[in-house]
């Protein structure tokens, strides 16, 4: 089993529920599972998902974006992933759109999760869209955050079955439990590989600095 000391350092960023981020925690504490949680942020001070992890003794920080601008917000974000000496950032439910200097600096170590088997349905109400257009199947998708909004490379999907008499409200639903088995999992995969291919020094220390 990893030590917790070889264990990637992740922060996990909501805006809501936190039901993903609660999912990425527990599996955390399986065996031999290669990252832990050691901060969940928010741009929502009540976020019900920050109360959860506070109850699960999980560092947690709340930045909010009322009253500042985009990269002062950005930057008390920053600031907080620092101080918890963060490697990766795993977006979940998290409703802001990121600048390009924030993803950038966070490139090949920011992943998000998303509720439709990209590269369709990018954006907003995907279960809807899914059924509208009458598809067999909708999903979730694992990828990179890049730049251009949620484009960047899958990393891993489950396709789940659309059934007569959806709505976006059930289907949505059962989706979002492939979400919780597909994070964990694909996130488990990306450590193990970034661990595979780089230097031990830097896989304990590869905290970005601003500049
Ligand atoms: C999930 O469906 C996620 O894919 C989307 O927002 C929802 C967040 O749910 N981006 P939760 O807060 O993880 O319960």
């Amino acid at each position: 089993m990893s030590s917790d000391v070889q264990k990637m350092r992740v922060a996990v960023l909501i805006s809501g529920t936190g039901s993903n981020m609660a999912a990425l925690l527990y599996a955390s504490r399986l065996p031999d599972c290669p990252f832990r949680i050691v901060l969940v942020a928010s741009d929502r001070a009540d976020a019900p998902g920050l109360a959860l992890a506070q109850a699960e003794g999980v560092p947690t920080a709340a930045v909010p974006c009322a009253g500042r601008s985009q990269a002062e917000q950005e930057g008390a974000m920053q600031a907080a992933l620092e101080n918890s000496e963060v490697e990766l950032v795993a977006l979940a439910g998290y409703m802001r759109v990121l600048s390009p200097g924030f993803v950038a600096r966070w490139e090949g170590r920011l992943l998000n999760i998303h509720p439709s088997l990209l590269p369709k349905y990018k954006g907003l109400d995907t279960h809807a869209r899914a059924l509208g257009a009458g598809d067999a199947h909708a999903g979730c998708s694992v990828h990179f955050v890049t730049a251009e909004l949620d484009a960047g490379e899958v990393l891993g999907r489950i396709a789940v079955v659309v059934r007569p008499h959806d709505t976006p409200e059930t289907l949505g639903g059962r989706v979002l439990i492939a979400e919780h088995q597909l994070y964990a999992r694909v996130l488990a995969e990306f450590v193990r590989f970034r661990k595979s291919v780089q230097p031990p020094d830097q896989n304990t220390h590869p905290t970005p600095r601003s500049g």
